[in-house]
């Protein structure tokens, strides 16, 4: 027998649990307040403080994330950076000033049952620019040149620079690239400068407002430069040997691909051999036009591959003409048919004689005939014409002489 009212109050209990739990565990910890801000006036990177999140449990020991996005407020994309302190400010290094949403959460980190608060966000717009569109070109071992646009008229525009593996002070640039009277680039050559370096820039001037601008340049990721390749081709026994000629001791050779793009009678190929010379079979009816690129491969820091430009072409041997055998054929054949049927007649005209010899006049040898009825055949016979024949003049000068053995 079931009690009644028993169903209900299982039902009711079950509610309660159900409902102590949900709130125990919705309990997400406030956001931190008065979230400021700042670009760094000495290093490329910004600061951001806070305060901590009002009304906050004092039992509870929270730690905070910071998201960087780049882009305005609120984000759509994912952070570029993410990082958390239990500090109530952070200065975090940024690659180059532009516009930035940063967000913060407070994370529980010893506080029972408490979720992460929601995110809140602040944009930082870039500083003023005093040049726009900065990049830098390493062309050569220790020699880079970065170049600008200017935005404002800066009196005293300059440049300093430092490469941040020495961590040294600020150097000026020396060798600036000029249009008119304004400044637009600098030429560095600079005995730390390598393929892998990363250089911290600063451009600052003495207008009303002190605007700096600071940039860091990755040369592996973003600034290198290949010089146009050579290609120089050797004849090794049967083979062909092309090989890549680049800038020495400029970037490292594990670093680099060689792309042969080369002609063997009209008919093209492409090659990436292993290192930087590539051995083909030589067919020498053919002529050969190769050309190579140098391809700076990702594998060395950057983010997709840098390629250099296509080489001159190289060019070797001849092709051998297609038409050639029926040419010859053709001049050969009638040349050879002429000079046999001349010889064939000449032949012909000294051996006429034995082959066709002279044979007596038949109408003479007939009328005698005839005439013999009725003067008599002996008449005929010695006053009539006889059929001589020819001397045979076939070898006539020929002599046997004695074989003389070679010995004596
Ligand atoms: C953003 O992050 C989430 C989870 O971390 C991931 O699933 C998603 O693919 C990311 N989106 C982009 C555009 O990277
Ligand atoms: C937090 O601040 C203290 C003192 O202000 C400092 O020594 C420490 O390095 C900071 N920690 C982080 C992670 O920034
Ligand atoms: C912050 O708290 C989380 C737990 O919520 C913990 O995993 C993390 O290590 C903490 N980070 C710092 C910097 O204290
Ligand atoms: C860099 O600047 C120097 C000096 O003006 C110039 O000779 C060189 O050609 C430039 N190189 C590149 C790749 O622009
Ligand atoms: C930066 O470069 C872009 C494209 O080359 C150009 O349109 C723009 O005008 C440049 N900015 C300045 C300030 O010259
Ligand atoms: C120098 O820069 C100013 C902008 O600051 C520009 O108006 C001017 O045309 C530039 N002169 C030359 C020669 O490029
Ligand atoms: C520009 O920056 C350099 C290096 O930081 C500094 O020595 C110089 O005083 C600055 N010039 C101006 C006008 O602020
Ligand atoms: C390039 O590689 C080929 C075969 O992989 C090898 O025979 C040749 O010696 C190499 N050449 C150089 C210059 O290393």
């Amino acid at each position: 027998m079931v009690l009644p009212g028993w169903h209900d109050s299982v039902v009711l209990i079950c509610m309660s649990i159900a409902l102590v739990g949900a709130d125990r565990f919705l309990g997400s910890l406030p956001p931190p307040g008065n979230l400021h801000l700042s670009w760094d006036q000495s290093k490329l990177s910004i600061t951001v403080g806070w305060r901590e999140p009002a009304g906050l449990d004092t039992k509870c020991i929270v730690n905070y994330s910071l998201a960087i996005y780049n882009e305005n407020c609120p984000p759509k994309k994912n952070a570029s950076h993410i990082c958390r302190t239990k500090n109530l400010s952070l200065t975090l290094p940024i690659s180059k000033e532009d516009k930035i949403c940063v967000g913060i959460t407070t994370n529980p980190e010893v506080c029972e049952n408490k979720r992460a608060s929601k995110e809140v966000y602040k944009d930082l717009p870039p500083p003023l620019a005093l040049v726009k569109n900065f990049s830098c070109l390493y062309y050569a071992p220790k020699k880079m040149n970065c170049t600008w646009n200017v935005v404002k008229n800066t009196p005293n525009l300059q440049l300093f620079y430092r490469i941040e593996k020495n961590n040294e002070a600020l150097k000026s640039c020396i060798s600036y690239l000029t249009s008119g009277h304004n400044k637009t680039g600098c030429h560095m050559h600079d005995e730390d400068l390598t393929s892998n370096a990363e250089v911290f820039f600063v451009i600052n001037g003495t207008g009303e407002t002190h605007l700096i601008n600071k940039f860091i340049i990755d040369i592996r990721a973003s600034a290198v430069k290949l010089p146009k390749p050579k290609v120089i081709i050797t004849k090794e026994g049967e083979n062909l040997r092309f090989q890549a000629i680049i800038l020495k001791d400029f970037l490292a050779p594990q670093c680099l691909k060689y792309k042969f793009v080369y002609t063997k009678c009209n008919e093209q190929r492409e090659r990436i051999p292993s290192n930087s010379s590539l051995r083909v079979e030589y067919d020498i009816a053919c002529k050969y036009t190769v050309r190579v690129q140098v391809i700076y491969t990702n594998f060395c820091g950057g983010d997709h591959d840098i390629m250099s430009d296509m080489s001159e072409p190289e060019y070797y041997g001849e092709d051998s003409d297609p038409n050639l055998a029926f040419k010859v054929a053709m001049i050969v054949t009638p040349l050879i048919v002429c000079s046999c049927l001349i010889a064939a007649l000449l032949m012909f005209r000294r051996v006429k004689d034995i082959i066709l010899p002279k044979i007596p006049e038949p109408s003479l040898f007939f009328k005698d005939m005839l005439n013999s009825t009725s003067d008599g055949f002996s008449k005929s016979l010695s006053g009539g014409k006889v059929y001589e024949p020819v001397k045979d003049i076939v070898a006539s000068n020929v002599y046997l002489e004695p074989m003389i053995p070679a010995s004596k």
